[in-house]
């Protein structure tokens, strides 16, 4: 190849790119045009390179340096193109900004309903003088059965109405394959079937008086409906003190109502049986034209106290055991409590 004709060549290239990378009115053509000119393997220049290797090789050196300088030339030509374009788009961009639009929102989240309700139940308990305590979710036997004065032979120990845990050797047969028989477990674990056994585990640590109340997740197998789930929480109450009576749970109980539920709020109190109370009651709240089931509660038996080493003799004491999710679903009309446990931003939202 003659040199002049290579040397007119590379001009010629340099003159066009510098003309369509000015003319060119946006960031993906000019990419588009940088990889037709530019490109590695197969632009324009790359194969106006080729003609360098038919050179006479008298005319190479001379030849190489013109191929250099137009490299450049094109290369500076494609970089104050896209200076050019790169700045009008970002003054474009603050010429369209207005400082007086109002922001947008980020979406803030909130406490859980059932966490709220916990932190308004402590706090009108509080305000009655009854301080709070945790007890763990994982317990024994005697203090979600034994110390309560619930019997080996009372139902409600059946294996089948609790989440027992496996023993080591259970898991162990378990895992070597072997059948664990439901309802044979040895564990001395389960996971509580109620906060009654927060009542043993203060009166263990803690002399008379005492007034507490407890509130917490319990465990049991229950397939789940409008008013029942396997996992749930419940407000224990204990009061112990001397002189305590009926009546003293009856007040509290009412005033904590109207507290939560409003002034008008009838509360009802039913004769019922609880291994731990006697006389033991259930208590009822108007909803609509009917009553529902709050909870129990009554006056702390004798086996209890003499369970803990209280001398009944000595000290008298109410209790109670309120269910959190129907205090909450009453006081905001909700009729499925599975609804606060599936997570759906609708519902949720509205508390
Ligand atoms: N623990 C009972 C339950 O889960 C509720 C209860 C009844 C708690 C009577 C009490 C009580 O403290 O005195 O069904």
């Amino acid at each position: 190849m003659a040199l002049d004709e290579f040397l007119a060549e590379l001009d010629q290239l340099a003159e066009a790119a510098a003309a369509s990378f000015s003319q060119s009115s946006d960031t993906s053509s000019l990419e588009s045009l940088r990889v037709q000119i530019l490109g590695a393997k197969s632009g324009q220049l790359k194969s106006a390179q080729k003609g360098l290797g038919q050179m006479d090789p008298a005319d190479k050196p001379l030849a190489g340096k013109h191929f250099n300088q137009t490299k450049k030339r094109i290369e500076e030509a494609y970089a104050a193109a896209l200076e050019r374009l790169e700045t009008t788009s970002s003054t474009q961009e603050a010429s369209c900004f207005d400082a007086t639009e109002p922001g947008c929102r980020p979406r803030i989240g909130h406490l859980h309903p059932i966490t709220q309700t916990i932190q308004e139940l402590k706090d009108i308990f509080g305000r009655l003088g009854f301080s709070v305590v945790e007890g763990p979710e994982i317990e024994d036997e005697r203090h979600n059965f034994d110390a309560l004065n619930i019997d080996r032979s009372h139902p409600a120990r059946d294996p089948l109405d609790n989440f027992y845990l496996a023993s080591p050797s259970e898991l162990v047969a378990a895992a070597d394959g072997d059948d664990v028989i439901e309802g044979s477990l040895e564990s001395p674990w389960l996971l509580r079937s109620q906060t009654s056994t927060v009542q043993i585990r203060v009166m263990e640590e803690n002399p008379p008086p005492i007034r507490i109340v407890s509130l917490g997740r319990v465990y049991r197998p229950d397939t789940a409906d409008a008013t029942h789930y396997p996992m749930f929480h419940q407000i224990e109450g204990l009061l112990v003190d001397t002189d305590v009576t009926l009546a003293d749970l009856k007040t509290v109980l009412r005033i904590f109502c109207s507290s939560y539920l409003g002034e008008d709020v009838h509360v009802r109190f039913r004769p019922s049986f609880f291994p731990f109370t006697e006389p033991s009651v259930e208590v009822d709240m108007q909803w609509g034209d009917g009553w529902v089931e709050m909870g129990g509660a009554g006056m702390v038996d004798p086996n209890v106290f003499r369970a803990v080493g209280y001398d009944p003799e000595q000290v008298t004491g109410f209790a109670f055991g309120l269910g959190v999710e129907r205090l909450c679903a009453r006081r905001f009309g909700i009729t499925d409590i599975r609804e606060f446990f599936k997570n759906d931003i609708r519902f949720l939202k509205q508390f």
